[in-house]
């Protein structure tokens, strides 16, 4: 194949992108085959329009202006588990009654890298220790099918929610083979649709695309606001109309203890005629790499901790608490028509944000170059973008113990958002639902221990996170036995255990007392 004959080198070089045809010579005649099928794909003088807004964008002077332009997010569009609980029951029937009627679907962002967590495969088949030993994508699995149930349950008919899963170029393979394997975790397969994002290549500070090897692009996956574009080109939007689809909860991977499908959340938008909403926890740390929920000159957006100032992040109100405390736990409603108008009207007003990122790339003379510090740039666009075109947009704030960790490093000494903190809260988390339950644990002196850790034990919970070594109390309770903490009543009032404990579909295990 002949780039020039073909018109390829034609096409890049109105681009500027002649240098990626340097070692066209070089290649076998294969390679030549497959390199100018993936350049024949591009469309690369979308891409160069993309470059010039997204750095156009990101210089660091706009930033300090937008910084100025930043409001919290007004009382007057926010509802809070803690403050409104008067309100929770309404809610959370609403919610469960549109599930019941098969009107919500439950879309997972899971194109990303997992670069930070350093693993191959996709962050969704992670096992963080459980004595499960399941997966987030297990987990996830069972609280569909057990919410399905549930709203079964209280309305007597039968529901299904779908569930809508984004992968990449390089995650779509290894998920659907996972799911296989394990045969859907007991879903019914023609309710979990894959699909796949796009990707973009990596360019240089000047707008050249970058080389990987000689006859291939360095590409990554284009953000999870990639979500549009795919949902639209993908047919996934006619796939929600022909079901019925009204209200779609977006959740991202990564944290072990999301709602899927949280029927609190999703009532409280249906209920207040919302077509965009976002879930919140206050942040506490400025510093922490959660984004904020704000207004940029009178819109809804979220502003990414790598975009905010460390003045801003740090401003504090008269009641001491950070003025941007909407921390994003990337778990958005939308309704269907608001997604459709997105999709099919806004889109192409997105623009791309600029992570400077360390790029392997052949030099001029074809040497592989890993460099240490970053060498160009990667363009994403983010899902919650679209808040800016939101109608009626709302702010759900729970509690972060009980709705977010998400998992974001490996193990290591100071690292934090890893396996072992992931694994600590969900135990936590389950520990606090049997307390309530009216359970107890006991430990080895025949002490009840306490879901706190009393004053001074503090530290050793502290002490033992870091040693990589688990809390005192291991207890994990199957998604497929409660969804939110109901129903334990009949396993554990009134009773005494010693961890593990294990409550599944089969019963109440304590492990370690049975030698397990
Ligand atoms: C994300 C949020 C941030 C929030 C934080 C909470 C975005 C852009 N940022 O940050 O505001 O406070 O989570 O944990 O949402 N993904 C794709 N395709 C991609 C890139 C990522 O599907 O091209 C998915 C990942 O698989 C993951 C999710 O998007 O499920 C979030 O990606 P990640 O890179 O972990 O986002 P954060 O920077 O942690």
């Amino acid at each position: 194949m002949d780039p020039n004959a073909s018109g390829l080198a034609a096409r890049l070089a109105e681009a500027g992108q002649s240098h990626l045809l340097q070692f066209w010579d070089e290649l076998s005649p294969e390679e030549q085959g497959d390199f100018a099928r993936e350049l024949q794909k591009m469309d690369f003088l979308e891409i160069n329009g993309f470059f010039e807004k997204a750095t156009g964008a990101s210089s660091s002077s706009k930033q300090e202006k937008m910084d100025a332009r930043m409001q919290p997010v007004p009382r007057d569009v926010l509802g809070s588990v803690t403050r409104d609980r008067e309100s929770l029951k309404d809610w959370e029937d609403a919610g469960l009654r549109c599930i019941s009627q098969s009107k919500v679907a439950v879309l997972l962002l899971a194109g990303g890298q997992g670069t930070r967590l350093g693993v191959s495969y996709p962050k969704g088949m992670y096992d963080v220790g459980l004595p499960s030993h399941k997966t987030l994508f297990q987990i996830q699995a069972e609280r569909i099918l057990k919410l399905q149930q549930l709203a079964e349950q209280k309305h007597k008919i039968k529901c299904c929610v779908p569930w809508y899963i984004m992968t990449s170029g390089r995650t779509m393979a290894s998920t659907k083979d996972y799911f296989s394997r394990h045969n859907n975790f007991g879903l019914d397969q023609n309710n979990i649709i894959f699909f796949q994002q796009g990707m973009l290549p990596a360019m240089d500070y000047q707008g050249k695309v970058i080389l990987e090897s000689k006859g291939k692009l360095a590409m990554a996956p284009d953000g999870n606001g990639g979500l549009y574009r795919a949902l639209g080109n993908q047919g996934i939007m006619d796939d929600m109309q022909r079901r019925g689809i009204e209200f779609i909860h977006v959740y991202c991977v990564d944290n072990i203890l999301v709602k899927v499908a949280d029927p609190s959340f999703i009532g409280f938008c249906v209920k207040k005629g919302a077509d965009c909403g976002a879930k919140v926890v206050e942040k506490t740390n400025p510093t922490e790499a959660v984004g904020v929920v704000c207004k940029v000159d009178g819109l809804y957006q979220v502003v990414e901790y790598s975009e905010i100032t460390l003045a801003t992040a740090e401003k504090r109100g008269a009641d001491g608490r950070l003025t941007f405390s909407s921390g994003n736990v990337a778990n958005h409603f939308f309704s269907f028509s608001f997604l459709r108008d997105v999709v099919q009207k806004f889109e192409p007003e997105l623009q791309h944000h600029v992570a400077q990122k360390k790029i392997p790339y052949v030099d001029t003379k074809g040497q592989l170059i890993k460099p240490d510090k970053p060498n160009g740039i990667k363009m994403e666009k983010f899902v919650f973008d679209i808040f800016q075109f939101a109608k009626t947009f709302v702010v759900f704030e729970v509690l972060r113990e009980d709705e977010f960790n998400p998992l974001k490093n490996a193990d290591s000494q100071d690292a934090k958002d890893t396996p072992t903190t992931a694994r600590h809260a969900l135990m936590s988390l389950h520990h606090r639902w049997v307390l309530n339950a009216g359970g107890h644990f006991i430990d080895e002196n025949g002490r009840h221990v306490p879901a706190i850790p009393r004053d001074g034990a503090a530290d050793d919970v502290t002490r033992n996170l870091k040693d990589g070594t688990d809390l005192p109390i291991k207890c994990e309770i199957s998604p497929l036995v409660s969804y939110g903490g109901e129903g334990l009543e009949e396993l554990v009032r009134g009773r005494e255990f010693h961890p593990t404990l294990m409550i599944d579909e089969s019963g109440v295990h304590e492990l370690v007392k049975n030698g397990v």
